[in-house]
Parts: structure tokens; C-alpha cells; sequence
């Protein structure tokens, strides 16, 4: 079993939680890589941010052609971005031509939780166009990717999955 995690976070919230995640799969002997999408050029104003994520604007990303292949599990993640998940993951998705039957979960985090279901139904759906299975989806409270006790709580079930 291999896990890839591919994420783009902006202040560290969904990075923390990945890295909380890693760790714990590999507490359990199951290899998990983690692949931070970082744009070439990154918009650092958040009202920029927030246009081209609703836009759909399409940054340049560094390894865009991670391969996701080798991987028996796929976990994407993203924080909301105006309504929506973060442009260097679209990108990024747009680059993967095929989940056929790839189990995979996807997450993000939230500031006030405005769009974030609207988000994870767009993550989700274009998951499922490629084909993929997903397995695990779940919004969370930036705020609260620093409490270790509820991302053990909120990644137990994934944790399952991935493990047994
Ligand atoms: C440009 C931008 C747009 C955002 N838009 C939303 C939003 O529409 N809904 C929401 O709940 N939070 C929104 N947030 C808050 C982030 O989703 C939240 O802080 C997240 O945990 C940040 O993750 P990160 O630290 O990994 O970058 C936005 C933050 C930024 C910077």
C-alpha cells in the first residue's frame, strides 16, 4: 500500500493536517508521500486570491506531473477558497487524466464555512469524472488543525481505510 497526499496550502492549515495524517500512516507502516503544489507565481493579496480561485484562473505549478500511478490511494487537499478549492489544486487535477478505480479521499479546510459545501461538491465531482473512488470527504475548521485530538478524531475513519 502507498498513500499520496497532494495539497496546496496557503498559511498552514491544511498542510499541518496532512502532516498529521503522514505521520499517523506511517506509525503504521504504510508508505505516504506528501506533495505540496506550490504556483510558480503566487498571489499573496486575498482579494487576488480570491478572484482567481472564483475565475478558475489556472497558475503554473512546480511538478505538475507527479505521477500518481504508483499510488494505491489518493488524498487531495485544499483550503476554501471563495466558494471554491484553491487554484493550484484545479490545476493540478487538470493534469491527472485518469482515477479509474483509484481509492482515493479528499478534504478541506474553512474560515467561516461560506462555500465549503459548494466546494467539496466541485472536488468531489470532478474525483468522480476521472473516475476515481472516493472513499473519505471532509470539511474542517482551519482553526482547529492545530488540536492533534480532533484530527485523530476527524481522520480516524480514513486512517482505517487506508490501514486495514
Ligand atoms: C483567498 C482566500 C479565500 C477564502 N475563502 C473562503 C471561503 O470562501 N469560505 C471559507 O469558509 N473560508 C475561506 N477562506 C479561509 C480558508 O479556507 C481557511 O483559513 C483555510 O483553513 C486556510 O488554509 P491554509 O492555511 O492551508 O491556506 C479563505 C481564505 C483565503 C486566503
Amino acid at each position: 500500500m502507498k498513500v499520496a497526499i497532494i495539497s496546496y496550502s496557503f498559511s498552514g492549515n491544511t498542510k499541518r493536517a496532512c502532516l498529521f495524517l503522514m505521520k499517523k500512516i506511517k506509525e503504521k507502516s504504510i508508505n505516504a508521500d506528501v506533495l505540496d503544489l506550490k504556483p510558480a507565481k503566487e498571489e499573496k493579496a486575498f482579494l487576488l486570491q480570491c478572484r482567481d480561485a472564483f475565475y478558475k484562473h489556472k497558475p503554473e505549478i512546480q511538478d505538475p506531473a507527479f505521477e500518481l500511478s504508483a499510488y494505491d490511494f489518493v488524498v487531495f487537499a485544499s483550503p476554501v477558497w471563495a466558494f471554491t478549492f484553491a487554484p493550484a489544486l484545479r490545476v493540478y487535477l487538470e493534469s491527472v487524466k485518469d482515477l479509474t478505480d483509484k481509492k482515493c479521499a479528499c478534504f478541506l479546510t474553512y474560515g467561516s464555512g461560506m462555500g465549503k459545501g459548494k466546494a467539496m461538491e466541485e472536488l468531489e465531482g470532478i474525483l468522480k469524472a476521472k473516475g476515481g473512488r472516493i472513499l473519505f470527504s471532509k470539511n474542517m475548521p482551519g482553526a482547529k488543525t492545530k488540536d492533534k485530538e480532533y484530527l485523530e478524531e476527524q481522520f480516524k475513519s480514513l486512517i482505517d481505510i487506508i490501514c486495514t
